[in-house]
């Protein structure tokens, strides 16, 4: 066999260090790298509750956000943790019922990161009374917020998730960009004593199913949650004298807690997994859904 001269032998050898060196970096970086690393967020309502664990956990994991709420304070407290553990977060101010700010949110993602990947319509309120008794205000503010809300972002969005995924797809670079929508279990099965808010998270339902079937050509997956009750300003024991429009009777809320199969209510995080699953490549798949987060309490006590 013909002997291999030395200086060829170095030259392999060191051929063969840098490829394995290269292979080490790759290796490493893939052990390292964050899931929504590179990914662009909006989370509307993120200042509090459920919308909070959800932009914490999209940021921790790697995802630049852009977090939006009416009050400033939560916002900034929200923002300054982000910064704080090293990631990049916006706020943008306002309500989702108004289309100047739906606009301001896409923008900010735009124009700070030049991308949009996720958008999780979560802001909602509720302004409870049996139905004989509801006003106008009552019922235009929830279905402003709620429906018309969630409908203000997703257009406004149109451009980064409907028309870029579409230029992507036909450059062949099929890569999904996902819209969550928080509707409610009272959006499925009704509720006593908030008819608007059932009324708002059924249209969240029925415009999560139309967004599906719209953009699905453009590699856009909507998909809906519907929680339960879960631990949040939104559920507190109501304290009327403080304020009458913030939670739910305390009666109510024990009642509730007494018929949860796990023997205890939602949290903001068993909500945010749910919608973190739903805004990864992990549900590449599954579009037009309603994922229900209620600790079983329908399924068991309902169906029997
Ligand atoms: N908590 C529950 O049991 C429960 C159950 C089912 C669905 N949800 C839904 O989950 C979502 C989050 O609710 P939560 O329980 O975290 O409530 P929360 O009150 O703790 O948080 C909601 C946040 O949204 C903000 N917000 C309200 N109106 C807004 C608007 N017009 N524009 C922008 N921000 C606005 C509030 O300031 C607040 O910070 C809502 O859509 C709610 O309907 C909650």
């Amino acid at each position: 066999m013909p002997s291999i001269p030395a200086g060829s032998k170095r030259s392999i050898h060191s051929s063969a260090k840098r490829v394995l060196g290269k292979l080490r970096q790759l290796v490493v970086r893939h052990l390292t790298m964050k899931p929504f690393e590179g990914k662009v967020a909006i989370v509307t309502g993120s200042g509090r509750g459920i919308g909070r664990a959800v932009v914490l956990r999209l940021a921790e994991h790697g995802a630049r956000v852009v977090i939006n709420d009416l009050d400033a304070q939560p916002a900034a407290e929200v923002e300054a943790a982000i910064h704080s553990a090293g990631g990049e977060a916006v706020s943008v101010l306002g309500s989702v019922a108004d289309p100047k700010v739906a606009i301001a949110m896409v923008e900010a993602a735009h124009g700070k990161w030049g991308r949009l990947d996720i958008l999780v319509n979560n802001a909602g309120v509720t302004r409870d009374a049996m139905i004989h008794r509801m006003t106008d205000e009552q019922y235009n503010l929830v279905m402003d917020v709620v429906a018309r809300g969630a409908f203000n972002c997703i257009r406004a969005a149109a451009p980064l998730l409907r028309d870029a995924g579409k230029k992507d797809r036909q450059a062949g670079n099929f890569v999904h960009r996902k819209i969550v929508n928080v509707s409610s279990i009272a959006g499925i099965h009704g509720a006593v004593g908030n008819a608007n808010y059932a009324a708002a998270k059924a249209a969240l339902i029925g415009l999560t199913k139309a967004i599906a079937k719209e953009w699905a050509p453009c590699l856009v997956n909507c998909n809906a949650v519907a929680p339960g009750i879960v631990d949040t300003r939104m559920t507190a024991a109501r304290d009327d004298a403080q304020n009458p429009a913030l939670g739910i009777p305390a009666e109510v809320r024990e009642k509730i807690k007494g018929q949860m199969p796990f023997g205890r209510i939602g949290t903001p995080e068993d909500v945010a997994a749910a919608i973190e699953f739903l805004s990864s490549s992990a549900s590449d798949f599954i579009t037009g859904q309603v994922l229900q987060i209620d600790g079983g309490v329908e399924f068991i006590n309902v169906v029997g």
